[in-house]
């Protein structure tokens, strides 16, 4: 695409997410807790030319960086998105996203019997698998709609 068809605008201040997978957008945007409700400007560009990807997503949010958790989430359904902070319509860190090994106090487990789900003082912790993540504790699998849980219960 040449330079004077930009396809998404360039945004001033806020986190461009950069080489999503094609296909993925809507679900990045899950994570980050985004449906349009909150007022934040967004842009999404879903299935747009990329030289290394042939396709992918991008998505703009202004006015706002990820927290550690966001980001912990967003590498197991992403791993190959680049996280683009932009400061004064500069990008001022680019971050690549590693697949973690375990999450510990990210998502919630859907077994309600889970330790970690009682009023114990214990961390929820899953281990990593190729399709999807599995509770340290109970080894309930949890494969689709890992964004719905986000957040310790
Ligand atoms: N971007 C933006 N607004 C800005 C600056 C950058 O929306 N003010 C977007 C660019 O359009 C690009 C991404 O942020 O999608 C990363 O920008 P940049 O690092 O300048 O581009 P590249 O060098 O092409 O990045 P990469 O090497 O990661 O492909
Ligand atoms: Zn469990």
């Amino acid at each position: 695409m040449s330079d004077h068809e930009l396809r998404v605008s360039k945004i001033r201040d806020g986190t461009v997410l950069d080489h999503i997978r094609a296909g993925q957008a809507l679900n990045v945007l899950a994570i980050l807790g985004i449906d349009g409700t909150g007022g934040e400007t967004v842009s999404v560009g879903m299935n747009v030319p990329s030289d290394r990807m042939g396709r992918k997503d991008i998505v703009k949010v202004e006015g706002r960086e990820l927290n550690q958790d966001e980001v912990d989430v967003l590498s197991l359904i992403a791993p190959e998105a680049t996280i683009n902070i932009v400061r004064e319509y500069d990008v001022v860190e680019k971050q690549y996203l590693d697949r973690p090994e375990r999450v510990v106090g990210v998502l919630s487990c859907p077994n309600h019997d889970c330790i970690t789900n009682a009023d114990e003082p214990v961390d929820t912790e899953f281990e990593v698998l190729d399709d999807g993540v599995r509770c340290a504790y109970c080894e309930t699998i949890l494969r689709e709609d890992l964004a719905a849980h986000i957040g310790v219960a």
